[in-house]
């Protein structure tokens, strides 16, 4: 690949490209780069760049020429390169928000100029009849185009082959896939106090990439729930995982049954709430309570399935024929992650084959399972119980339930 940064400091983005990961990849000749001073194609004797903008108003607009007259210097360049012609980017505030996906394509191009603009702008007309695109790389305004023109050529150069490779090579197509970053820990093991996350001394390469990916998730989910929601609307879960042999889920018939569903309930329960229920409120959660409501709910219509691995019960799911509702849906604190819940999704909506559009409720605050469920084609349809503090004794935090209904896909 070939860039090409057309600019009023050249030294400056030269410097940039000449350092530290890029530029040990530019010395090695994995991409070429071509700073350009914009002043050198001037044709006035003070080799003034920029004039008062028409119409008034305060600051400075680039000339035109100037600009052009560099961009077919650098077109007439990669044309005796046997390049194709440059794909050519203005940076201003005023552009489409750069992000990855942008990145990746127009790492794909043989030859890219970028040309930064300065003081208030740049003369329309050249961008209009040189730009393929504009680009701003975000919601503030930068004194100039250079910093951004080195966001974009940084971003795109590093999936360049070999770019990364001894960086310690991941440039592996996953690392981005919309999710932001997993945390990442050094030596030494304690610092401070704070230890580093066990599993990462496990050695067990499956359980660290289940660990990394749940925390990309987690904090995407968090961080950016704009992020999240693009990542599950194309990731949806196509794959349940297979069921083991060891693993059964069975209709709840027996006392013992109700016992163990009773208890994983509560435990469910607590966990769920614990950020959102006073102290008094998660005492409520016992298993005597919640075999009483089980118990209940099964005179109303429900029925109940248990889990188990290796008759080990681990996670719980309730079905209700008459409203298609899915209940009640909890995993063991050990056996989380193992793809029970999931299973058990599928399990539950399968046994409501007679509902086109089975639904479940959940708390605004359980991440987790909300995205699960979007993850397994459920969206939300709307709020079920607002809880406030005080008026619901249990609360200490205002909450929300969402209602979340599977929408078949076609
Ligand atoms: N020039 C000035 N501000 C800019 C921004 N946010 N992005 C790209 N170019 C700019």
């Amino acid at each position: 690949m070939r860039i090409d940064i057309v600019t009023l400091f050249p030294e400056l983005c030269d410097g940039f490209l000449s350092t530290s990961i890029l530029g040990r990849a530019r010395a090695k000749n994995l991409f070429e780069a071509h700073c350009h001073q914009i002043r050198d194609y001037t044709k006035n004797k003070q080799r003034q760049t920029d004039d008062y903008p028409y119409g008034g108003g305060c600051g400075m607009v680039l000339y035109a020429q100037p600009i052009a007259d560099c961009l077919r210097a650098v077109a007439d360049q990669c044309a005796q390169q046997g390049r194709a012609k440059p794909h050519v980017v203005f940076l201003t505030a005023a552009g489409q928000p750069y992000n990855e996906e942008t990145a990746r394509r127009l790492s794909s191009y043989e030859s890219l100029a970028l040309v930064c603009g300065h003081y208030e702008g740049i003369d329309q007309r050249v961008i209009d009849t040189f730009g393929d695109e504009e680009i701003s790389i975000g919601d503030y305004v930068l004194t100039g185009g250079e910093l951004a023109s080195l966001v974009v050529a940084d971003s795109v150069l590093r999936l360049q082959p070999g770019v990364l490779a001894e960086e310690k090579g991941y440039q592996d197509e996953s690392y981005w896939d919309g999710l932001l970053e997993y945390p990442q820990f050094t030596r030494p093991e304690v610092w401070e106090g704070q230890a580093i996350p066990p599993v990462l001394l496990t050695g067990d390469h499956n359980k660290i990439d289940a660990w990394r990916g749940r925390q990309s998730r987690e904090r995407t989910r968090q961080r950016r729930p704009d992020l999240y929601d693009q990542w599950c609307a194309t990731h949806p879960i196509t794959q349940i995982p297979r069921w083991k042999r060891t693993e059964r889920a069975q209709l709840i018939k027996t006392d013992a049954q109700l016992d163990a569903a009773a208890k994983l309930f509560a435990e469910g329960c607590r966990t769920v709430c614990r950020d959102v229920c006073t102290e008094a409120g998660l005492a409520e959660y016992t298993p005597e309570a919640m075999r009483q409501r089980l118990e209940e709910e099964r005179k109303a219509g429900w029925a109940f399935y248990l889990h188990t691995t290796s008759d080990t019960p681990d996670g719980m799911v309730g079905v209700c024929h008459k409203t298609g509702e899915i209940g009640h849906l909890f995993v063991t604190q050990s056996a989380r992650g193992s793809g029970i819940g999931t299973k058990l999704l599928d399990f539950a909506r399968k046994k409501l084959a007679e509902h086109a559009r089975p639904w479940l409720a959940v708390l605004d605050v359980n991440t987790a399972a909300i995205g699960l469920y979007r993850r397994m084609g459920y969206l939300p349809d709307g709020v079920r119980n607002m809880y406030q503090p005080g008026v619901d004794v249990a609360f200490c935090k205002p909450c929300k339930e969402f209602v979340m209904r599977y929408q078949p896909q076609d």
